[in-house]
């Protein structure tokens, strides 16, 4: 465990490197992909060029340095960032990496303010909270291979490519001998890897499987972006380029925005591309569940709305359920009132969507009393708030 002294130091220098985080872990990705390259291969490159993951890890390693004397208060966080690198393939190797480029950022932007104090604190911490993410990944990837899957990536053929909407289109991944794929659990997401025409080196992109199981395979459901977007590149490509037949690499399910066990009532709420998991939850349930469901579906318009006919079938078949489409462009917006009325006493509440709409939805549920330990999220693109 780390000295008093140690933990001291790093509280005391904690809103020092906050302050200067932007330019650390600018600095530090700099010198880490000049040094190693061949992680250009791992990382986002469009979340680097918008700044959007640049504080992210740093922020997390901050987090966790405060909480150095009581870890167990991040374990939630640490485990979802576990998911996420076990999904993404990173190894015990790449910790030192991260670590030494980190400090010397650290040394680099503060400059003689970073004694050899300072930076031994740091480095030491560091160690620590590696260790753990070491530890807990190893165990992920223990019980990933355990439940019939693979460690890092796998090829898997493309079985079928089928358009949902004007946006969104749906691959299937199958093994190429044929034989099943193991389960998951809905809501869950793989990581795939592919090499783009004109991009030096491969892109990965987590997308949920949009099924409530993997009888004809891993499907994903990719919405067409921007080209500027974080997804972008991949989603074209996907769009465009990816064929029948081809081979692309996969890792196994990952992720813990899953559905839980309950008798209690259920509400869904979803915005533009957030369906996917909520979907694949609610396809999951058996036909004659007696829990109230509530789904609510928000997009642009009707010609951009993804799995709306599917959630309806379902919704038809099950005792007690109902469902809401609310479309932007005819200005029908989520309010208050309409989750007053469709958020059961007692109901889990599963929302999925953009940043922004998750921010409102949330803070709509807790003021009309939804307990935090009921509302379960996930926010599509890198968990930026996890850190604080
Ligand atoms: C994602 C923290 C070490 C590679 C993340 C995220 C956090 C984080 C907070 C965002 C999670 C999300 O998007 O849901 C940390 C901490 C580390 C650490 C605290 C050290 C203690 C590493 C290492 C590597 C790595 C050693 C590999 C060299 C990645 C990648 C992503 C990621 C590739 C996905 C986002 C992107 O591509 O930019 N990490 N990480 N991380 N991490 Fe780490």
């Amino acid at each position: 465990m780390l000295k008093q002294e140690t933990i001291q130091i790093i509280k005391a220098t904690v809103p020092v490197l906050e302050v200067h985080g932007v330019e650390i872990t600018k600095t530090f990705y700099k010198n880490m992909f000049q040094a190693h390259p061949e992680l250009l291969n791992i990382f986002n490159h469009t979340n680097q060029e918008q700044g959007r993951q640049q504080t992210a890890l740093a922020n997390t390693v901050y987090a966790a340095a405060v909480h150095i004397e009581n870890l167990e208060a991040i374990l939630p966080a640490v485990m979802l960032i576990a998911h996420k690198h076990r999904s993404l393939g990173i190894l015990p190797e790449h910790y030192p990496i991260v670590g030494e480029n980190l400090l010397k950022a650290i040394k680099e932007v503060l400059g003689d303010a970073a004694t050899d104090d300072i930076i031994n604190a740091w480095a030491e911490a560091y160690g620590v909270i590696a260790d753990i993410f070491i530890q807990v990944e190893e165990e992920l990837y223990q019980k990933t291979e355990n439940n019939g899957g693979w460690r890092l990536f796998k090829p898997l053929k493309v079985a079928k490519k089928v358009v949902e909407s004007d946006l969104v289109t749906s691959v299937y991944f199958v093994n190429e001998d044929g034989s099943p794929l193991p389960a998951y659990e809905p809501g869950q997401y793989i990581s795939i890897r592919v090499k783009v025409p004109g991009e030096e080196y491969l892109m990965n992109r987590q997308y949920t499987l949009s099924q409530a199981n993997a009888e004809d395979g891993y499907r994903i459901s990719v919405k067409r972006e921007s080209d500027h977007t974080p997804n972008g590149k991949v989603s074209n490509y996907i769009h465009d380029d990816l064929q029948v037949g081809d081979l692309v690499d996969v890792s196994a399910p990952a992720g813990l925005f899953v559905l839980e066990e309950t008798a209690a009532p259920i509400t869904f709420v979803s915005g533009g591309i957030g369906v996917t998991p909520l979907n694949s939850m609610l396809q999951s349930l058996h036909d004659d569940a007696v829990n109230e469901v509530n789904f609510i579906q928000c997009a642009r318009n009707e010609k951009v709305v993804a799995f709306s006919d599917d959630i309806q079938e379902k919704v038809k078949v099950l005792p007690n359920a109902s469902y809401t489409a609310l479309f932007s462009e005819e200005d029908k917006l989520i309010t208050k009132e309409l989750l007053a009325e469709k958020v059961a006493n007692n109901a889990d509440v599963y929302v999925c969507g953009p940043v922004g709409f998750m921010e409102a939805v949330i803070k709509n549920l807790q003021e009309i009393g939804v307990k935090d330990e009921k509302i379960h999220y996930e926010f599509f693109g890198p968990a930026m708030q996890l850190a604080k």
